[in-house]
């Protein structure tokens, strides 16, 4: 399928569907970017080269999980027992530490991503957000799968 990126402004996710499944694009911030080196000693997986390394296309296992470093796009299906996580970009008290930085929070059993679906250590998900298929076709347009 082919969308358009032109009507998601930075920092905003759109959900769409992909083979009946839910997937989050999401126009990521350069502040949004600049969190994700902050947290690799919390995740269970930062370069997606352990566990999670078949979560991701070759031209998406980058520290962004990404083909260009703003357009995050992943399945949003929890890879513990497959809710659909919360989009939770910004900071927020409790549940969620002090350190959260944003990303996605799993409702069903409080599995955690950051901001390019990378799992934290200490929750039940065992892996990163899975990166489907895609390429861009043009600067704002990208077909999945
Ligand atoms: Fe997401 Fe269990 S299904 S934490």
């Amino acid at each position: 399928m082919t969308q358009s990126l032109a009507k998601i402004e930075a920092g905003q996710m759109l959900t769409v569907s992909w083979r009946s499944l839910p997937v989050f694009v999401l126009n990521r911030t350069k502040a949004q970017l600049a969190t994700l080196p902050m947290v690799d000693s919390r995740l269970v997986d930062p370069k997606s080269t352990g566990a999670s390394a078949d979560q991701q296309p070759k031209y998406a296992q980058n520290e962004a999980r990404s083909i260009k470093p703003e357009w995050l796009v992943v399945i949003g299906i929890c890879t513990h027992l497959g809710c659909v996580p919360d989009f939770v970009p910004e900071i927020k008290p409790e549940p969620f530490d002090p350190e959260w930085k944003g990303g996605f929070y799993c409702p069903c059993h409080k599995s955690r991503y950051d901001l390019a679906g990378r799992v934290y250590q200490g929750v039940p998900a065992p892996k990163n957000l899975p990166v489907p298929p895609y390429h861009f076709i043009d600067d704002s347009t990208i077909q999945i799968g």
